[in-house]
Formats: C-alpha cells, sequence, structure tokens
C-alpha cells in the first residue's frame, strides 16, 4: 500500500426536502471540509464532491406535507442547501443534484451493467397498494400501530417510538398516508442485490482490510463503530435488498430491460452513484479525467457521512461499485455519530435543531464561531450535546480571549512599537519559555516547538480526529500568550528593546502560523488575518507543507522587515442575550414538550403521602462501574448499601467514566422493581439531579455518611 497520490473525497448527498442544520454540518460536512482543506495545503490533488439527493420517499413525502409536487421540493431545497453550504464555507469542488441528466444517465448505465452481468436476482411478492389512489405505497407511506409497542402512528419500515425495524405488514390496522384508504396486498416484481452472495469477501473487507487477497486498508485505522456497526449486519446475516421501486418520482429502470415499465430505481441504487455523475460532471467542466479519481489504484476514495448511512456506504455501495468493475472502494468511511440539541435528539420535525439559515441570520459574519464549536464537539466517536451555553463559552473564552487575544495582541504591539514592520530576530537573544514548551528558556528551539505542534495537529487530521487537531490549534495560541505573558514586552519595551523585539518576532512568527492553519477550521477567519498581515490569501495550494518545510529548516515563516497592515478583532464576545433568545425560540418549539418531561417551574400532578413512603430510597457508594458492552449509554454500577451490593444499570456512560465513579456516594431507589437492560437485571435506580442544559449531578447525603441509611 502507497501513499496515494490522489483523493476522491465525498459527503452524504443530504436529501433535498428540508433546510440544513447543525447536525448535518458536524456529522458529514464540516469534517470532510477540514479534511480536505488539509490535503490541498498539503499540495494533493483532490476534488470533494456533494450535491443534493433528490429522489426518494424522502422528497415525496415533503410535497405530500407541504401540498406541493416533488418537483417544487427539491427546487426549493435545493437552492436553499446549497446557499447554506456556500455560506458556511464548505468548500466542495462541485455541488451537483441527482435530477441531472448526466446523473440519471449513470445511475441507469449502472443498473444495466449490474442486470447484464447477472448480479440481480429477481422476486414477486405481495406489496401494499393504494387502490385510491392507484400506486404501490412506500414503506414510509403506510402508518399503523406498532405491533412491538402499540405505538399508533408508526410508519412502515420503523417505529419511532420504540425504534423498531419494521415491515409494513407487520403493522396492525395499516392505513395509506396518501389516501387514508387501507392498503390491499398486491403482486409485483422487483430486483433485488443479494447482499448474502457477497458477505465473504464483505466480512474480510471489513475486519481485515482485505480486498482480492490484497491489503487494501488497514482496519484499526477505521472507526470503531463504524467497524462495528458493519459487523453487527454481516453477523445477523445479509439479505437480497430490493433495489427497485414501484413509483413515479425516480430514475427510471432502463426501458429496453423486460418489466420495467413503472418502475423506479431505489434511491440506495441511485443518490451513492451521484458520486460518480457528479464527478464526470465536474471533470467535464475543468477538462480533467473522472476515471482517474475512481479508478486508479493511487487514488483514495473516502465517504465521510452520518452513523445512519454506514451499511450503505460500507457494505451495499461497495458491492455495487464490485460489481461493476474496476472502481476503488472506500479506504475509509469515517462516519459520524450524532449531535443533540440542549440534551434531546435532534428532531426537524418538532423543531428541535439549529437550522443554519437561522444562525446565519441570527449571527451574521459569524460562520467561524459555528465551525469552530462544531469541530470542538463534533461526534466522531459518540453522540454530543451542542447547547447554546456552551457554544457562548466556547467562543467567549476560547476564541476571543485565547486565539483572538494573542492575534490582536502581537498585531497591535507590532503596530506600536515598529510601525507594523517585522522587528529583527537576534539568535543570541535568550527569552522566557512557556512551560509547555518544556523548556527553561527560549533561543533558537522555539520554531522546532512550534514545527511539532503543527506536526501533531497534521497527524490528527490525518487520522480524522478534529478535534484533537483543533484542540491542537488552540495551544498554539496558548503558547503564544503564555510566550507573551512571560516576557511582558509592554513593560519592557523602553529597558530592553532588543529582547522585545524578539518576543515579538517569535509572537509574529506563531500567528502567520496560525493564519495558515486556520483556513482549515475558520477559513473566514484566515482570510482577515492574512490581510492583516499583508499576506496573500491562502490558495490551499502546498502553504501548509511550505511552512512545515520552512520551520523544519530554521527559516521564518514571517521576514524582518515586512510591513503589516492594523489589527482589528478577529472575533468579539456573544452576549448572554444573544444565547438566551436561542433557548427561548428553541423552548416555544413542539419538541420542547416531550412527554416525562417537566419543565422548569412545570410540576408533575401530585403524588399521595401514600405514593412517596412506598418508596426505598437508601444511601450508599459506588464499588465500581463498567459499560454495558454495545451500548453507547449504560453503564453497569455496583453499589455498596452496607447490608449487600446492589447491581443497577444507569443511562449516563456519556457523562461519566466508570473509573471516575469509584468511591462516589449516592442515594437510591432500593426496592424499585427490577428490570432486564440489555441482558443485565438492574435492581434499582440512581437519583441524579439534570439542570436545563441536560448536565448531570449525583444527589447524596452529607460526605461520610454510613451506607444503606433510609432517606426519607
Ligand atoms: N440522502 C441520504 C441521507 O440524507 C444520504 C445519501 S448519501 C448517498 O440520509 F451516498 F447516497 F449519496
Ligand atoms: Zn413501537
Amino acid at each position: 500500500m502507497n501513499p496515494p497520490s490522489r483523493y476522491l473525497v465525498t459527503s452524504a448527498l443530504p436529501y433535498a426536502n428540508g433546510p440544513l442544520h447543525i447536525g448535518h454540518l458536524a456529522g458529514a460536512y464540516l469534517p470532510a471540509d477540514a479534511f480536505v482543506r488539509y490535503l490541498r495545503l498539503s499540495a494533493k490533488d483532490v476534488v470533494y464532491i456533494c450535491g443534493s439527493d433528490e429522489h426518494g420517499a424522502a422528497i415525496t413525502i415533503r410535497a405530500l406535507r407541504e401540498d406541493t409536487t416533488p418537483q417544487a421540493i427539491v427546487e426549493k431545497y435545493h437552492k436553499m442547501i446549497s446557499e447554506a453550504f456556500e455560506h458556511m464555507g464548505i468548500s466542495f469542488d462541485i455541488y451537483h443534484r441527482t435530477s441531472a441528466k448526466i446523473h440519471h444517465e449513470t445511475s441507469q448505465d449502472f443498473f444495466q451493467k449490474l442486470y447484464d452481468n447477472g448480479s440481480f436476482i429477481e422476486k414477486e411478492n405481495d406489496q401494499f397498494f393504494d387502490a385510491e389512489a392507484g400506486q404501490f405505497l412506500a414503506d414510509r407511506y403506510i402508518i399503523g400501530t406498532c405491533p412491538k409497542c402499540g405505538h399508533d402512528e408508526a410508519y412502515g419500515d420503523q417505529c419511532e417510538n420504540c425504534g423498531s425495524t419494521l415491515s409494513p405488514t407487520e403493522l396492525i390496522k395499516p392505513k395509506s398516508t396518501i389516501s387514508g384508504s387501507t392498503p390491499i396486498l398486491k403482486k409485483t416484481k422487483h430486483w433485488y442485490l443479494p447482499l448474502e452472495q457477497h458477505e465473504d469477501w464483505l466480512r474480510s473487507f471489513i475486519s481485515e482490510g482485505l480486498l482480492d487477497g490484497e491489503q487494501h486498508h488497514y482496519p484499526d485505522e477505521w472507526k470503531k463503530h463504524v467497524v462495528g456497526q458493519c459487523k453487527s449486519w454481516l453477523d445477523a446475516g445479509l439479505q437480497p435488498r430490493a433495489i427497485t421501486r414501484d413509483l413515479d418520482w425516480g430514475v427510471d429502470v432502463p426501458q429496453q430491460i423486460d418489466g420495467a415499465k413503472g418502475k423506479k430505481l431505489y434511491v440506495w441504487m441511485d443518490a451513492p452513484i451521484g458520486y460518480v455523475s457528479a464527478t464526470k460532471q465536474w471533470a467535464k467542466d475543468h477538462g480533467k479525467n473522472w476515471e482517474e479519481y475512481w479508478k486508479d489504484d493511487d487514488t483514495a476514495l473516502v465517504h465521510f457521512i452520518g452513523k445512519d448511512n454506514i451499511v450503505f456506504h460500507c457494505l451495499i455501495f461497495p458491492v455495487i461499485l464490485k460489481q461493476y468493475g474496476s472502481f476503488n472502494l472506500p479506504i475509509n468511511v469515517p462516519a459520524n455519530q450524532f449531535v443533540n440539541l440542549e440534551g434531546r435528539k435532534v428532531s426537524t420535525s418538532k423543531g428541535w435543531a439549529v437550522w443554519i439559515n437561522d444562525y446565519l441570520k441570527d449571527f451574521p459574519n459569524r460562520q467561524d464561531e459555528l465551525r469552530y464549536y462544531s469541530f470542538k464537539i463534533m461526534p466522531e466517536q459518540r453522540d454530543s450535546d451542542f447547547t447554546w451555553k456552551g457554544y457562548q463559552e466556547a467562543v467567549n473564552n476560547e476564541l476571543v480571549n485565547n486565539l483572538g487575544n494573542f492575534i490582536h495582541r502581537v498585531l497591535v504591539l507590532t503596530n506600536k512599537y515598529y510601525n507594523g514592520v517585522v522587528p529583527v530576530f537576534d539568535e543570541s537573544i535568550s527569552i522566557n519559555a512557556p512551560q509547555e514548551s518544556g523548556l527553561p528558556t527560549w533561543h533558537d528551539s522555539e520554531l522546532l516547538d512550534l514545527f511539532d505542534k503543527l506536526h501533531d495537529l497534521r497527524s490528527y487530521l490525518k487520522s480524522f480526529d478534529f478535534r484533537s487537531a483543533l484542540k491542537t490549534l488552540m495551544e498554539v495560541s496558548s503558547i503564544g500568550n503564555q510566550m507573551l505573558q512571560l516576557n511582558e514586552p509592554w513593560k519592557h519595551e523602553k529597558t530592553d528593546p532588543d529582547t522585545v523585539k524578539v518576543v515579538m518576532n517569535l509572537g509574529l512568527q506563531y500567528v502567520t502560523a496560525i493564519s495558515v492553519v486556520l483556513d482549515i477550521f475558520m477559513p473566514f477567519s484566515s482570510k482577515k488575518l492574512r490581510s492583516m498581515l499583508s499576506l496573500a490569501p491562502i490558495q490551499e495550494k502546498g502553504e501548509f507543507v511550505d511552512i512545515m518545510d520552512a520551520l523544519s529548516e530554521g527559516k521564518h515563516l514571517i521576514q524582518a522587515g515586512h510591513k503589516i497592515n492594523k489589527a482589528q478583532h478577529l472575533f468579539s464576545r456573544i452576549d448572554d442575550g444573544d444565547i438566551a433568545a436561542q433557548i427561548s425560540k428553541l423552548k416555544a418549539t413542539e419538541g420542547a414538550k416531550e412527554e416525562n418531561e417537566v419543565a422548569e417551574g412545570d410540576m408533575k400532578p401530585t403524588a399521595s403521602f401514600d405514593d412517596f413512603s412506598k418508596l426505598d430510597l437508601r444511601t450508599g457508594t459506588i464499588i465500581s462501574a463498567e459499560k454495558v458492552e454495545k451500548t453507547d449509554k449504560l453503564l453497569k454500577i455496583l453499589v455498596d448499601l452496607g447490608f449487600e451490593t446492589r447491581t443497577v444499570v444507569s443511562g449516563i456512560a456519556e457523562t461519566y467514566d466508570p473509573e471516575e465513579l469509584k468511591g462516589q456516594e449516592i442515594v437510591m431507589i432500593a426496592n424499585l422493581a427490577p428490570r432486564k437492560i440489555r441482558g443485565v437485571v438492574s435492581k434499582g435506580m440512581i437519583l441524579l439531579a439534570e439542570d436545563g442544559n441536560g448536565k448531570l449531578g449525583f444527589v447524596s447525603a452529607p460526605k461520610g455518611w454510613a451506607k444503606g441509611e433510609v432517606v426519607r
């Protein structure tokens, strides 16, 4: 495996059925954007592909809901989504759409080729048909009572109440959402991709990174949750997957095929091929050869997606590509988990979301602030939580107080002391070194320190660890701030001007390095900073390599004698009022009124004294805690109650590390009926307080209280 000389990077094609929200952005777009910017800054050949997914039930259902046509829906949202991406600085090389002719042709070509080479099987079965509307019903078009939990608005493919995966015939009292009538079962023939025939090679592809007997990638470079999800699909046994539908919206099954009339490609047999058709379009527009990007051995294919798309990108699309032949398979699929909002699942239908368009209106010219916070909370390994308070704190404490402050001090003082001209650096003068550097004084090694930090940052980017990469950038700025603090140029400028020149020169080297790397995370600020430094804007043509080369040779990044421009603040504080406004906007939505939730000031109905006295509350101490296998949220906790040891399962794994819980004093309901949770019998419940932001804290008796005492 040689390092790739070319990259094809994709982000999941968003359905053109609604505006973008922060979960989309942090899930599949910002990480890809950072990755491609980094590659371009490293002088790599890269093309970044995306576009609107304009087919599938997601679109037609939206049309039904908005009482308009699918065409009108895709026009409206394609425009809205592509503008939001542009405003947020997502640097696609092409943002295409699956309604394009070239896409219809390309996906039909895929279908035809796989049809011809015997990759499909045909099956006839019964499907729900709405006789009143005269059409077959996609799973999502059928609602009924969930056989598992009794929820009466379960969809034909899934119950949103209990999360079960369903098939439409399992629904009790199914109803068509189109006409409201009871659908009838009618025979229909479809083509299927027999995934079970591909199990063997998929398993070695996923588990060992092998393809056709060769090392294709290293599986431990893939995220654990991605590999884990694929393995559990494989372990459950793959099934033939229908790849056509009886619909009137989508890409036609090639009409020369017998029985194709009235049939469309299933959206997952269409949308991912959108990556190919978009590449073709881009190549055409730029005089490139698209095939190099899809077929050459030395091209690396990377798919950025959200976790709900994992099987499609790691199992199904690879089968399609392999059956077509000569296409590359992805060397990595760095899927992200989900972003919650203020402690609750994002719900677009309930309006519980941060919409990008709204954000841009409410916080004009603060794209980088949102980018920054999204990288900071990127759900790389587990679900994360967007809170407005967290956003405000990140901006005020980190962007304003650390990064912005460092840059501003350096530029202001350079203007003040030297009229904006970069002072000379006298190698013989040592200054006080920041603690982080581990050196007593700084002389000629300080730029190597900077090199090391940037080197770490680069390794994090390579391994898709964007949170750590961003943190490292902020450390560069902290070191810069410490250096200023320790050497206090503002005190010594009159008495020791030569030393102050060294300090300021170093500060400027740091700021210049930051101006390059900033392009990856906060491109708008990079641009402003470059202009303040009177340096050319970043073109993403190898500038990162250039500064690394310079630093490793002991060269400076900005030269003595260069004149910079006036300083402006890069970031400004977010007021409490702005945050309060966002929170009350959220509280006004449907999503805020979830069942079982008690809002501040709102009480549950009165409980009688008898109700209360049924509960046996006891003090206790946590002996140990461990994660419940295959869950993100659950911890299995052993509690010492003095008179016995209890096992309790608690959904707090996202807040607490098992290790830190040892010795924690708690109060628990000791006589709650036992419940089996994920195979573990939980006897009781530990009490926790939750604040408005979903932050948890233990309820406990005063320190040192004996175990097993009654709480009343
Ligand atoms: N539109 C799908 C979604 O939002 C993603 C499609 S990704 C692609 O879940 F590979 F099909 F393009
Ligand atoms: Zn259910």
